[in-house]
């Protein structure tokens, strides 16, 4: 643990998202293949999972694949799924030593059946462990993703089960592919840039931002700490005022919960 935490005790997002970004950059550096760099990063992906156990974090959600990732040179996409199949494939065991469970959002029927059967497989053996839950983006863009709700409440109201304007904020909560997790408490994003290339808007909406310039490949425990020791030190006040939410938190202490 670095200096600052230890000054700072760490606070631990229950809902920890990330944009891991940078592979590419990272191998292109070393005038390596990018597909290098991807693999670098499925190592990186294994150390962060074990420290997010390790802090008792409740859900991690990994940003591996978007819906635009497939405009990518067909040699590029066809090693990306090769390395998810070989990732799937070598975490089920370790998986459910750690009691993690495996959860996917995204257009899961877009991806090579071969990969769908181990996700499917795994996702079902791991859906009663009850440590951190591992959600992966895998063919995820979040504007698709409201498509997708816009689509399935229109077909209920369709069917006259709702009436559209009852259709509240509650009801596309549950139409999300997100639907029972709870909203990313702090989301970090590798690589220098500062943007959120369609990953989670709506789900994103009151997240505290973190980037880094670290390159994925690079991105180590030490640098998460480093993230969460400033996600501790921010202020979340969800439109509210400073005062109104000390006295929710008094009263909150006051129930004793
Ligand atoms: C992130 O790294 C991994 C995926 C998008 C699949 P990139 O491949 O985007 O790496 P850069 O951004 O080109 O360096
Ligand atoms: C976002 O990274 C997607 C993933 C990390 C899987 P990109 O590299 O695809 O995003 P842009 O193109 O820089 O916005
Ligand atoms: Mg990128």
């Amino acid at each position: 643990m670095n200096n600052l935490s230890e000054q700072n005790p760490m606070r631990v997002p229950g809902h920890l998202a990330i944009i891991m970004d940078g592979n590419g950059r990272w191998a292109e550096q070393r005038h390596l293949p990018r597909i290098v760099g991807h693999r670098k990063g499925v190592d990186v992906v294994q150390s962060i999972v074990d420290e997010c156990l390790a802090l008792g974090m409740n859900h991690l959600t990994l940003y591996a694949f978007s819906s635009e990732n497939w405009g990518r040179p067909r040699e590029e996409v066809e090693a990306l799924m090769g390395l998810l199949g070989r990732f799937l494939q070598k975490e089920l065991s370790s998986l459910q030593e750690r009691k993690i469970r495996l959860n996917a959002i995204g257009e899961i029927d877009r991806l090579p059946i071969k990969i769908r059967k181990i996700l499917d497989d795994i996702v079902q053996k791991t859906s009663t462990n009850n440590n951190l839950v591992l959600t992966l983006a895998l063919s995820y863009g979040a504007r698709n993703e409201l498509v997708r709700v816009v689509r399935k409440l229109s077909a209920r109201a369709v069917a006259g089960e709702i009436s559209p304007g009852d259709i509240g904020e509650t009801d596309v909560v549950a139409a999300l592919d997100t639907s029972g997790l709870p909203d990313p408490d702090l989301l970090i994003r590798t690589s220098g840039e500062m943007r959120i290339s369609n990953f989670l808007l709506w789900q994103l909406a009151y997240s505290e931002l973190y980037f880094t310039d670290v390159l994925w490949p690079d991105f180590n425990v030490v640098h998460l700490h480093d993230a969460l020791s400033e996600y501790s030190r921010r202020h979340r006040r969800f439109g509210l005022t400073a005062a109104q939410l000390k006295k929710m938190d008094d009263k909150t202490k006051e129930w004793g919960n």
